[in-house]
Order: C-alpha cells, then sequence, then structure tokens
C-alpha cells in the first residue's frame, strides 16, 4: 500500500509538469513488456471488443476481466495497474463494493476504474470511504453504448460544459485519484484539467489533459479491420509484421527448412 501511495505521490507531482502515460493490457506478455515504460497499466474493458470481438463493452463480464486483470496486474512490478469494472457491475453501493474488493482481492490491482456521470458519484465515495482507489471516467462513455458508431465527441454546449465540469470537481471531492477524459472537446479539457487538483488522463481529449491513454492494439495496428478513432496515431504495423513472420514460417516447413539441426535434438 505504502509502495502504491508513493508512487501516486509521483504521478499527482507530475501535473502541469509532465505529462503521466498509460496503456492498455490484457495479456502477460503485453504487460512484461510495457510495465515501467508507461505510468499507469489498464486492464480495460476494451478487452471485449479488441480480444473477444464483442460489438460493444457491455457483455464484459467480472470474471473476464479478473482472470485478465490477474495476469497483468501480476506482471506489473514497476508501473501501477488500473482495472476497470465491467458494465453492470457497479449499479449500487453494495454492489460496487463488494465487486470492488472481489476484484482487488483476486488480482491485486491498484486502482478500479468506474465510467462515470452525475448519477453514480456517490458509489465512487463510498468505495473510497472503504478505502479502495478510484479511477473516474467521464465524457463518453462506452459503457453505454451498444453501436460504437454512434460514439462523438462531448462538450459543445454550455449545458455539456457546464454539466461534465461539476462532474469532474464532484468526482475528486467523492475521493477519485485520476479521472479518465473521453473525447472531450479540447477547450473544455483544459478548463477540467486546470480546474481540479487531482491528474487527468485524456483520450481523445488534446494534449491539455495531465496524461494520455490509448488502447495498445490500436496503435500497434494489429487489427485493420476496422475504422480507428481519429486521435489514433499508429506507432508500427504488428499485423503486418505477424503475417510476414508466419508467411516465412509456414514457407519454411513446406520447403523443409524448418526444423534444422539448430532445432532438432540429434
Ligand atoms: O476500456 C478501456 O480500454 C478504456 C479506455 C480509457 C482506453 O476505458
Amino acid at each position: 500500500m505504502n509502495n502504491i501511495k508513493s508512487k501516486y505521490q509521483i504521478l499527482l507531482n507530475k501535473k502541469n509538469i509532465k505529462p503521466i502515460t498509460c496503456l492498455t493490457a490484457y495479456t502477460i506478455s503485453i504487460a512484461k513488456i510495457i510495465d515501467g515504460k508507461v505510468d499507469l497499466v489498464l486492464v480495460g474493458d476494451s478487452l471485449g471488443t479488441v480480444l473477444y470481438g464483442m460489438k460493444n463493452t457491455q457483455s464484459v463480464t467480472l470474471q473476464m476481466i479478473k482472470e485478465h486483470g490477474k495476469a497483468v496486474a501480476n506482471n506489473i512490478k514497476e508501473s501501477l495497474c488500473i482495472i476497470d469494472m465491467p458494465f453492470n457491475t457497479y449499479n449500487s453501493k453494495y454492489i460496487a463494493l463488494k465487486n470492488a474488493k472481489e476484484i482487488i482481492k483476486y488480482t491485486k490491482c491498484d486502482f478500479l476504474k468506474l465510467e462515470t456521470d452525475k448519477q453514480n458519484i456517490e458509489i465512487i465515495k463510498h468505495l473510497s470511504d472503504n478505502g479502495i482507489n478510484v479511477v473516474g471516467h467521464i465524457g463518453v462513455n462506452p459503457q453505454k453504448f451498444k453501436n460504437f458508431n454512434k460514439i462523438k465527441s462531448v462538450g459543445k454546449t454550455e449545458k455539456e460544459n457546464k454539466s461534465l465540469m461539476s462532474q469532474a470537481i464532484n468526482l475528486e471531492r467523492a475521493g477519485a485519484k485520476f479521472i479518465v477524459l473521453e473525447c472531450v472537446k479540447q477547450d473544455l479539457a483544459k478548463k477540467i484539467t486546470s480546474a481540479i487538483n487531482i491528474p487527468t488522463i485524456g483520450i481523445g481529449s488534446s494534449k491539455y489533459c495531465d496524461g494520455q491513454v490509448v488502447v495498445i492494439n490500436d496503435i500497434l495496428n494489429i487489427d485493420s479491420s476496422f475504422k480507428k478513432p481519429r486521435f489514433i496515431k499508429q506507432y508500427m504495423n504488428l499485423k503486418k509484421a505477424i503475417s510476414d513472420a508466419v508467411d516465412n514460417y509456414a514457407k519454411d516447413v513446406k520447403d523443409k527448412k524448418f526444423p534444422s539441426k539448430k532445432h532438432s535434438y540429434l
């Protein structure tokens, strides 16, 4: 716990000074690669769409997040680990606390993230009052969407701006340790970030957040079968790299070049 506290303090100190880095991970191999390279590792419920081919995140279960969360959290030694609470697992204070305790006990993660709006801030407070490190998530809440094509940026009207600003302030008061801002327009993201003392982590919410998060599969381009959001920058073409490696392997097997003596027990 002390370790979490001191690492969190380091990230708090970065506010307004140095951007905080965060990426998703769902498997042990990725967790081991990114540990220590980013400040925060998020086991997002995006695993439903990214790993399981679901159309949205509403079918992600507690069991799925617990298993992927445990695999990742057990292999994160330097960074801090956040796990998403799935859709319908935090509908009341009682259910949220029960499930939060279950995820933490099973995975030993550092933080839990809940998609938040003005209706459920009291749940964040309840978890926080019970010693759970909570991350809020405002702006676009993907768990509310069956069809991701309908997702649009937020912060276009005065009413929307006021509502998001008060959600951010109330989340800080409720004890949230970070707030993820998803698809929030630049001006509003900037205003929210300077109005609160806890770090904002943006996804599609401009450079004016205290940190950035994206889905790792998107920046590696492992799956090109769906259109990526405009805020995604591609850092490599992993789909092509894997495809080339598999072609080479299959060719070597067919040409009887693999396995060679070197790869055999003589
Ligand atoms: O589920 C997820 O991966 C997220 C994002 C913020 C990346 O919540």
